[in-house]
This record gives structure tokens, C-alpha cells and sequence, in this order.
């Protein structure tokens, strides 16, 4: 079994999420069929309450920034000081803390209508969105229930011109209260995660949810809100073109993945979804809140990036 190398400022950050050893076996990279870039049929009843598993994160604040794609600001993929300053300065200042509508307090969420005209007319305006117009679409949704309780639609944040995009499930509860993904401690966990094979979120990648607003309770979002809600992610893919795609915890990959085959199962090989004629490399990994959890596995996750990484 051969060590995989780490220089020190791997080791730096390995000890940081926890892991001191490096004798892990390096995966070896196995290529699955391409999968359909559409969600699972029922990634709810798949998904056996991940939400719960993964205790959506517990809060503090960390960097915050929220995306815009402007030509003017857009970085280049090279990690400079000054792509990262430029896709700094490309972002708006993150939405401001709102009361929690009364519906986030409740279980049940509203099913809100939208007519098959609606659906139709709106996964057109998809189809043909730039990022701030389709970053517009997400914050005034009302495709699904969910946005009865939400206080701000999470549209993501990162680079303008990511290598990587990461997707997680849905927002928890700072995440909606700040409008950002992964804004507590398994946000804490991913940045650690990611600068560990050398990314960080403002310079590399592009962090975003299949499902855009909090689920009330943080259960599990219905095959009804997926379907409402994953044509912006795809939408998301095709404008920000990553080269990889890592994917945290069982319900995003199912979802993305068009599958209900475990994370034990979709671990360690390169899958790969369809967008606009391009397939995209897919990597799985096990959702940050889930190893918060259980940091036996943090040495698994790292076998996973370190495999996203190579591609
Ligand atoms: N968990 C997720 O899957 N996404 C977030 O944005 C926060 C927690």
C-alpha cells in the first residue's frame, strides 16, 4: 500500500480536519457510466432522512460572498491573488438577516401551485438565463411551497470561473438566515476539506445546493420540491462549465446522479454527468455535518477529494 505524498502545507491542513495519518491507499480511479444530468424519481424516500443524518450545520459565520458573473470581473481559472481579489470585488454584499416568516417554524410546508404553463414558461426562462438573471430567478422563487418559509433563497457563492463546483443538499438554518451555503461548522469543515487539496472557495469553486431554500425543520426536501428546484442547478452547471463536480452527502448525489444507490456504493469512482454535450467528471463524497459526525470517515473524504483532484 503506498503513502500518498502530502507536502507540509497538506499535512498542515490534513491535521487540521483531523487526520494525522497518511498511509491511506490512494483510490484507484474507475470510471461509471455517465449519468443522466436529471434528478432521482424519488430522491425523498431514497434518501432516508439524510438531513437528519447530517444535522445541517451548526452556525458561525464564515466568509461571505455571494455570486455575480459580471465579463468586466470575471477571474481567470489561474489562482492568482489578483483573480481572487477580482472575483471578491465581482460580488454583491450578502443579503441581510430577515425574520423567519411563519411558515419556517412549522413542519408543513404549503404545496405552492405553479400550472404546467408556469413550469413550462419558467424552465424556458431557465434554459436562457445568465447567472444574475438566473440568480434572480432563484431569490424570487415560488415554484414550490418552500418558499413560504424561507428567509432567503441560497443561490451559492463562489469564484465566477470555478474549477470545481461543489454540491451540497439544501440550506439549514443560517444558511437561510444569511442567504450563503455551508455557512457553519461543516462550512468550516469544506473550506478545511477543499484547502487541503489546495482549493478555496472564493479563488477554485462554486458551492451550491439542489435544493435552494430550507426545507422547515431541515427534513427532507419532496420528490415535488427536486423537481421544482434541480432545473437551476443544471442551469448553474452549464453556465459555470466546472471541470469537476464533488458531490457531498447521499441525497445530492442520488439527485444528481438520477440514482438511490448508496454513498458507500458511489464512492470512489469518477461518475459523470451530461451538460450541454459536455460530461462532466463527478466525484461523491460524504456530506461535512456527517463527518462532524463521524471523523473516522474524515480519512475516506480526503481518498475522495484526492481523487476529484486527479480527475
Ligand atoms: N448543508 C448543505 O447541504 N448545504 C448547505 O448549504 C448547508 C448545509
Amino acid at each position: 500500500m503506498a503513502a500518498p505524498r502530502v507536502n507540509p502545507l497538506q499535512r498542515l491542513w490534513l491535521r487540521e480536519i483531523g487526520i494525522e495519518k497518511t498511509w491511506l491507499r490512494e483510490p484507484k480511479p474507475q470510471v461509471a457510466e455517465p449519468a443522466p444530468l436529471v434528478p432521482a424519481q424519488e430522491p425523498a424516500r431514497v434518501a432516508a432522512r439524510e438531513a437528519a443524518a447530517v444535522g445541517r450545520p451548526a452556525q458561525s459565520p464564515a466568509a461571505p460572498a455571494a455570486p455575480a458573473r459580471s465579463a468586466a470581473a470575471a477571474p481567470s481559472r489561474a489562482p492568482t491573488a489578483e483573480a481572487g481579489a477580482a472575483a471578491a470585488a465581482a460580488r454583491p454584499t450578502p443579503p441581510a438577516a430577515r425574520p423567519a416568516p411563519a411558515a419556517a417554524r412549522g413542519a408543513a410546508t404549503p404545496v405552492a401551485q405553479e400550472s404546467a404553463e408556469d413550469r413550462q414558461a419558467r424552465l424556458r426562462r431557465i434554459e436562457a438565463a445568465d447567472v444574475e438573471t438566473l440568480h434572480g430567478m432563484v431569490s424570487g422563487c415560488t415554484a414550490c411551497g418552500l418558499c413560504q418559509g424561507r428567509r432567503h433563497a441560497v443561490f451559492g457563492m463562489g469564484a465566477a470561473n470555478p474549477r470545481w463546483m461543489v454540491v451540497g443538499e439544501a440550506p439549514g438554518e443560517q444558511e437561510d438566515r444569511q442567504g450563503l451555503p455551508f455557512v457553519g461548522r461543516s462550512g468550516q469543515l469544506l473550506d478545511a476539506m477543499l484547502a487541503s487539496v489546495g482549493m478555496s472557495r472564493e479563488r477554485d469553486v462554486f458551492i451550491a445546493n439542489v435544493i435552494k431554500c430550507r426545507p422547515p425543520g431541515n427534513r427532507n426536501p419532496t420528490p415535488e420540491e427536486v423537481a421544482a428546484c434541480a432545473p437551476y442547478l443544471m442551469r448553474q452547471i452549464a453556465l459555470f462549465k466546472p471541470e469537476r463536480i464533488l458531490v457531498l452527502g447521499r441525497f445530492a448525489a442520488q439527485t444528481l446522479l438520477g440514482t438511490d444507490a448508496t454513498i458507500g456504493n458511489l464512492r470512489g469512482r469518477v461518475h459523470h454527468v451530461e451538460s450541454e454535450g459536455r460530461q462532466i467528471p463527478v466525484v461523491v463524497s460524504y456530506h461535512p455535518a456527517y463527518l462532524l459526525r463521524s471523523p473516522i470517515e474524515k480519512a475516506r473524504s480526503w481518498q475522495d477529494l484526492r481523487l476529484a483532484a486527479r480527475g
